[in-house]
C-alpha cells in the first residue's frame, strides 16, 4: 500500500504487522498491560500510565490471557469501548484474565464487562451520560483513597451498572450512574465508569496513580529517556558488526531513530539525506549541520533538486506529483545504497522511525471504531531487501521528542511540525511545481514560520504552512497595478491529523504576516486565510 503514491514508514509497519509481536523489548521496569476493547481513548490510557512512570502496552482485547501472562505485567487495565455489552458481536471478557493473580482495573466498558460477568446488574439506561458529570464518592475504599467526596469526571456511556456484583463494594455514583466505581480488594478487581485518562477528569491521573502504586505496587521508574540504554543494547545485539543505512528526512522520527542507532553502533551507520528541492527554507542545511557537523554521523547528502524538478516539469495533478516524487526518491536512495556497497560490504539493515502508534494501528485491535493511517516522511518500501531496525517501536510521538531532547537533538528538529514527504510540491496547487513558484512559496513559508515562532505559537499548532495556488490577482502597490500571486495561510490544531480545526491566530499576528509577505515578496500581492476544519477539508490542499 502506498499513501498518496509515496511509500511511508507506516506502510512498512503495516506489512510487518502479521509477522511480529507488538513490541518485545526486554525491560527492567514494571509494566501494566492495557487491553483495548475499541475505546476512543485506549491509546491515551497507555500514555497516561507511562506518564506515571510505568511502562504500558496496548494490546487488542482478543490476544488472550496467555499472551498477557507472558509479559509478566504487574497489573491489567480493560479499556472502554464503543459497544454495548449486550450488542451482538460485542467483545466479551475472557474470565481467565481475572485469574492472573494481578490487579485488574476496568474502565467504562471494561468495568461493565467485569460487573456483568461476575453477577452485577448492567442495563441500558434511558438516558446516556456523555461529557462532564458529577461524581459522588460514598466510600473511598482503596481505589478512591484520598480523593474529594465530590468531583467532576468525564463520562461516555449508555449502558450503566445498577448493582455491583456480590462481594463488591460500590464506591461512588454519578449524575446518571448508580454505580460509577466499584472494587473487591479481596479479588483484586476494580472498576470505574468514568474516564480517568482525559483531562476533563481532574482527579483521573490520581486514580491511575493509586491503582499503579498502591494496588499493583509498581515501581514508577520508567521514562521515555530510560529506554535509550535498553535500545542501544538491543540495536547492538540485532546488527552485530553489520552495516546499517538510514534515510534521513529531517523529521523528528527519522532524526531520533538515526541518532539512537548512531549512539549504538557509531560509524557502522550511514545516513542518506535526499534533498529533493522541495524542502522548506534552510531545512536541508539544518539537517546536514546537525548530523554531519555536530553529531559526526556519516552522512551522504544528495542534492537532487534538478533531478526532481526535471521529473516534475509539466506535472500538475497532485497524485501524479506524489507518484513522481515517491518513485524518484526510492530510485535515488537505491543508487546511493548501491554506491555505498561498492568496494565494501553493503548495508544489510535499514533504520525506520516506526512509532508505537503505527504498531498499534497496524496490529488492528478488532472492535476499534476507527483505524487511522499515519504517514511519515521519507519512508521506503521494505522490498529493498533490508532487515529493519526500528528503535522507536515502543514510543509515542511525544516520547520520541523526549528521547530526541535527551540525545541532544536541536530544539528545531525535536519540535518540527509534520511535513509531507512530497514537500512543497503538493502545496503549489493547481499548477506545476516550478523552481520559481517553489521559491515564492518557500519565502512566504519562511515568513509565516518566523512570525509564528516569534509569537510563541509554533508548538501549539499541529501545522502552520503556506499554499500557493496557481492564481494571480490584481493589486495596487505604489500607485501601480500589480498582478501577483495569492498566498494562503493554513494553520491547524490537531492531536493526530485525523481531525483538525483551523487555528484562531490573533488578528495582529495575521496582519503582521500578511504585510511582511506583501512587502518582502515582490511576486505576492494578496494573502488569505484558510478557515476550513478537517473534515470537511484535509490539512494539505494538494
Ligand atoms: P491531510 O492533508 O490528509 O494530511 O489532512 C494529514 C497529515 O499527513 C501529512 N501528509 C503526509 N505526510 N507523506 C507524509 O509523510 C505524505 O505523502 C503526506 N501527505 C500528507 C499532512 O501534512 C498532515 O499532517
Amino acid at each position: 500500500m502506498t499513501e498518496h503514491g509515496v511509500v511511508t514508514e507506516a506502510t512498512a509497519a503495516t506489512q510487518l504487522a502479521d509477522e511480529r509481536a507488538p513490541v518485545d523489548v526486554p525491560r527492567a521496569t514494571d509494566e501494566v498491560v492495557v487491553l483495548d476493547y475499541g475505546g476512543q481513548y485506549s491509546q491515551l490510557i497507555a500514555r497516561r500510565v507511562r506518564e506515571c512512570g510505568v511502562f504500558s502496552e496496548l494490546l487488542p482485547h482478543h490476544v488472550g490471557a496467555e499472551e498477557v501472562r507472558r509479559r509478566k505485567p504487574k497489573g491489567l487495565i480493560l479499556s472502554g469501548g464503543p459497544a454495548s455489552v449486550y450488542a451482538d458481536g460485542a467483545p466479551r471478557l475472557d474470565k481467565e484474565l481475572l485469574e492472573l493473580g494481578i490487579p485488574v482495573l476496568g474502565i467504562c466498558y471494561g468495568m461493565q464487562l467485569v460487573a456483568r460477568s461476575l453477577g452485577g446488574r448492567v442495563e441500558a439506561a434511558e438516558v446516556g451520560e456523555f461529557g462532564r458529570s458529577q461524581l459522588t464518592v460514598r466510600e473511598h475504599g482503596r481505589l478512591l483513597n484520598g480523593l474529594p467526596a465530590e468531583q467532576t469526571c468525564w463520562m461516555s456511556h449508555r449502558d450503566t451498572v445498577f448493582e455491583a456484583p456480590p462481594g463488591f463494594t460500590a464506591l461512588a455514583s454519578s449524575t446518571a450512574s448508580p454505580v460509577a466505581a466499584l472494587e473487591s480488594v479481596e479479588r483484586g478487581i476494580y472498576g470505574i465508569q468514568f474516564h480517568p485518562e482525559v483531562v476533563h477528569t481532574p482527579y483521573g491521573q490520581e486514580v491511575l496513580k493509586t491503582f499503579l502504586r498502591d494496588i499493583c505496587e509498581c515501581e514508577m521508574t520508567w521514562s521515555a529517556a530510560s529506554i535509550v540504554e535498553e535500545q542501544i543494547a538491543q540495536i547492538r545485539a540485532q546488527v552485530g558488526d553489520g552495516r546499517v543505512i538510514c534515510g534521513l528526512s529531517g523529521g523528528v522520527d527519522s532524526s531520533v531513530a538515526a541518532l539512537l542507532v548512531h549512539r549504538a553502533i557509531g560509524d557502522q551507520l550511514t545516513c542518506v539525506f535526499v534533498d529533493h528541492g522541495l524542502m522548506r527554507k534552510n531545512e536541508g542545511e539544518q539537517v546536514i549541520s546537525a548530523f554531519r557537523d555536530h553529531f559526526k554521523v556519516p552522512l551522504v547528502a544528495v542534492d537532487a533538486e534538478e533531478r526532481f524538478l526535471t521529473k516534475l516539469a509539466g506535472v500538475t495533478e497532485p497524485e501524479a506529483k506524489r507518484k513522481v516524487i515517491g518513485t524518484e526518491f526510492i530510485r535515488v536512495f537505491e543508487e546511493e545504497a548501491a554506491k555505498l556497497a561498492e568496494g565494501g560490504e553493503g548495508a544489510r539493515f535499514l533504520v525506520q522511525g516506526t512509532l508505537y502508534s503505527d504498531v498499534i494501528e497496524s496490529g488492528g485491535g478488532t472492535g476499534a471504531a476507527t483505524i487511522k493511517s499515519h504517514h511519515n516522511v521519507g519512508g521506503l518500501p521494505d522490498d529493498l531487501q533490508f532487515d529493519l531496525v526500528e528503535p522507536l517501536r515502543a514510543l509515542f510521538k511525544d516520547e520520541v521528542r523526549a528521547v530526541g531532547a535527551e540525545l541532544g537533538l536541536p530544539e528545531r528538529l525535536v519540535w518540527r511540525q509534520p511535513f509531507p514527504g512530497p514537500g512543497l510540491a503538493i502545496r503549489v496547487v493547481g499548477g506545476e511545481a516550478t523552481k520559481e513558484r517553489l521559491d515564492v512559496l518557500r519565502d512566504a513559508d519562511f515568513i509565516l514560520q518566523d512570525e509564528i515562532r516569534k509569537a510563541g505559537l509554533y508548538r501549539e499548532l499541529w501545522q502552520s504552512f503556506c499554499v500557493l495556488p496557481d492564481v494571480r490577482t490584481v493589486g495596487v502597490q505604489g500607485d501601480e497595478r500589480t498582478y501577483g500571486y495569492v498566498v494562503v495561510i493554513r494553520a491547524v490544531t490537531s492531536d493526530d491529523a485525523m481531525t483538525a480545526d483551523w487555528a484562531r491566530l490573533p488578528y495582529d499576528l495575521l496582519e503582521q504576516i500578511a504585510s511582511r509577505m506583501i512587502n518582502e515578496l515582490r511576486e505576492v500581492n494578496r494573502v488569505v486565510l484558510d478557515i476550513t476544519s478537517k473534515p470537511p477539508g484535509t490539512i494539505e490542499w494538494e
